[in-house]
């Protein structure tokens, strides 16, 4: 089976067009301050529109647990969704209801409106298969066909991703499909060198895919928090930098089976540790066999790679064909901290194959640096979709589009 897309759903001028984008932005203060997930959902939503489709989209923000918590509201982001495709977007204060069923029912050929956080509503992520079954049903009511859209949360047994699909004539919008196109070149023979960086705080969320993609790399670059956990189970004291204890020997066996299949793993040279967790901490660079002898002793805490490995990894990127990356390489929002992960961003602009940055932290990371989504090959939507992706594994939201 292959994945069912747009025009499968034949011509959709009138129709009520249901479409779930992943709008699950980071927000301060109630101000958005990465709306790249907004951007990439446009596509889809002005073809719909162009078609003269009434669009009504639905999205989560955040986990509120199923509870109407203000903080978790869209309406920012249906605010800011209505500059973007600069017109006017309806938006319904609850996800289901009377309110909402009027919103729709009032959209004109081309309009759209944007429902509140499904995840207001418990049986959007319930275990419970039956309530999710009855809270899709109630969805659907509210549409004629339903496109899905949100990469970002494919990898999610839910309601709106997984039920609701089933329920209408339903295909996977252009978001999807691109994300698809992209994913698949990095693990449908890519072009070699193939080289995966990861970073991050956790290497527990890592596993899966460090696992699956050994077989497959030319080199495997780790830093960010998990990198700690590495040089621990080579048995280096870290000092009070982050360390999953319960992980150490199975990284062990990591680094046995890289060296057992040729894999390049380059773990860090050196290391920035400072004294405390905050942007004007005292640090300085050590070697990351010797974190502890430091000044700062054993209250070393490390927040970045050193400026030796952040010139190694980026040699290795920029000399390498297809590059994946995810997670960043230090405290990236803290300046002192940052020059590792502007270092790998950096090298990742000038990779002259594919350069793929994989989502959620490490997309705000790269705009928040200031670089423009057109300097890398493609910025992923989906931080552990893209991961789960790469683990080879069957992703429910994708399953029911029949991919
Ligand atoms: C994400 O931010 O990765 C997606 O929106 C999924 O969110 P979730 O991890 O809360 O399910």
């Amino acid at each position: 089976m292959s994945l069912r897309t747009l025009d499968s759903l034949g011509p959709l001028s009138g129709k009520r067009v249901i479409v779930r984008c992943d709008l699950n932005v980071p927000l301060k203060d109630g101000e958005i301050t990465d709306d790249g997930r907004i951007r990439a959902s446009l596509e889809t939503l002005d073809l719909l529109i162009n078609q003269g489709a009434r669009v009504v989209v639905i999205a989560h923000l955040g986990r509120p647990d199923g509870e109407a918590k203000a903080e978790y509201s869209l309406r920012p982001v249906a605010q800011r969704l209505s500059e973007l495709l600069g017109k006017s977007v309806a938006f319904a204060a609850s996800t289901v209801g009377d309110e909402t069923t009027a919103a729709v029912d009032g959209l004109a050929d081309g309009q759209v409106v944007v429902l509140e956080n499904l995840r207001y509503n418990a049986a959007e992520t319930s275990k419970d298969e039956s309530e999710r079954q009855e809270f899709a049903r109630r969805l659907a009511e509210l549409g004629d066909v339903f496109v899905s859209d949100g990469f970002g949360v494919v990898h999610r047994k839910q309601a709106s991703v997984y039920e609701l699909p089933a329920l209408l004539p339903s295909a996977a919008g252009t978001l999807i499909s691109r994300e698809l196109e992209v994913l698949d070149k990095l693990t449908e023979n890519p072009v070699r060198p193939y080289t995966v960086v990861l970073g991050g705080s956790k290497v527990s969320d890592k596993l899966g895919v460090i696992e699956h993609l050994l077989p497959r790399v030319d080199n495997l670059l780790i830093g960010g928090g998990m990198l700690f956990t590495f040089l621990a189970a080579q048995g280096l004291p870290v000092g009070k930098s982050l360390l999953e204890k319960d992980q150490l020997d199975r990284v062990r066996g990591y680094v046995d089976e890289a060296a057992r299949r040729g894999v390049n793993l380059v773990l860090p040279v050196d290391v920035v540790v400072a004294s405390s967790f905050s942007a004007d901490a005292e640090h300085t660079v050590v070697a990351s066999d010797g974190i502890e002898s430091s000044p700062l002793g054993s209250d070393a805490l490390g927040l970045d790679i050193g400026p030796e490995t952040a010139a190694r990894f980026a040699e290795i990127v920029q000399t390498s064909s297809t590059v994946f990356w995810n997670g960043p390489m230090g405290v990236f929002e803290f300046p002192a901290f940052a020059h590792g992960t502007k270092s790998v961003a950096d090298a990742l602009t000038r990779v002259s194959g594919l350069g793929v940055v994989g989502g959620g932290d490490s997309a705000a990371a790269v705009r928040a640096l200031g670089f423009s989504d057109e300097q890398f090959g493609h910025i992923s939507t989906g931080g552990g979709a893209s991961l789960e992706f790469l683990e080879g594994k069957r992703l429910p939201g994708l399953e029911v589009l029949g991919w």
